[in-house]
């Protein structure tokens, strides 16, 4: 246990793209995010993050959900391959499946989503799309811990967007798709460096 701490070994979650996990990844080469990617579990196969994550020489794991009775004992297996690989904090970069509580009592460390929206407004799908319909004039992104409550843990970091006049969806997504690539391994480190607290809904230095 106290070597895999060392390492500061992370999992991370995805189910497509994997821009993000490209971002982490690329954080990790430059050394600005001191930590160890030590599997990429993906539910869906087959997905360009798993491409990337073996162009990295990244250990992937495909855990479909419908090979699993019922989504505790999804979460509970998930949470136990995690904790297999020595995994200190979880990053879910475009893991489109809901986490229960039951993944995070087993799994007992942080869970880190990155969410294309300010939260708490927009929470759900399609946060660009959200933005745009409702007519803010400014966007961005979130990177909050992860509870049973979707997309409401306390927020560790946020990054704002203009929403500009002439902006389309794909404009606006890609404006916000900037900000959470540099923001997520940004939050990630500040999570493994410890010397934090939550006081109610607040993420606050210790
Ligand atoms: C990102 O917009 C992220 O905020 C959301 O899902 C998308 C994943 O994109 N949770 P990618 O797979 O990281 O490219």
């Amino acid at each position: 246990m106290s070597e895999a701490r060392a390492f500061r070994r992370i999992g991370v979650l995805v189910s497509g793209r994997g821009s993000n996990l490209q971002a982490l990844i690329d954080s990790i080469g430059r050394s600005e995010l001191q930590a160890t990617i030590a599997v990429v579990i993906s539910n869906v196969p087959g997905v360009a993050a798993l491409d990337r994550a073996a162009a990295a020489g990244i250990e992937t794991l495909v855990m479909p959900h419908r090979a699993w009775p019922s989504r505790e004992a999804y979460d509970e297996a998930l949470a136990a391959a995690l904790r297999a690989k020595g995994c200190e904090l979880v990053c879910l970069a475009g893991f489109m499946r809901r986490l229960s509580a039951r993944f995070l009592d087993v799994f007992a460390g942080p869970v880190l989503n990155v969410h294309p929206s300010l939260l708490p407004a927009f929470p759900g799908l399609d946060g660009p799309g959200q933005a745009l319909a409702h007519g803010v004039k400014v966007a961005g992104c979130t990177v909050h811990l992860v509870t049973p409550e979707l997309d409401a843990g306390p927020i560790v970091a946020q990054a704002a967007v203009p929403v500009l006049p002439a902006d389309t969806h794909d404009t606006l997504a890609a404006r916000i798709l900037v900000e959470e690539h540099r923001l997520f391994p940004w939050a990630v480190g500040r999570v493994l460096d410890g010397g934090w607290r939550i006081d109610g809904r607040r993420f606050l230095d210790a």
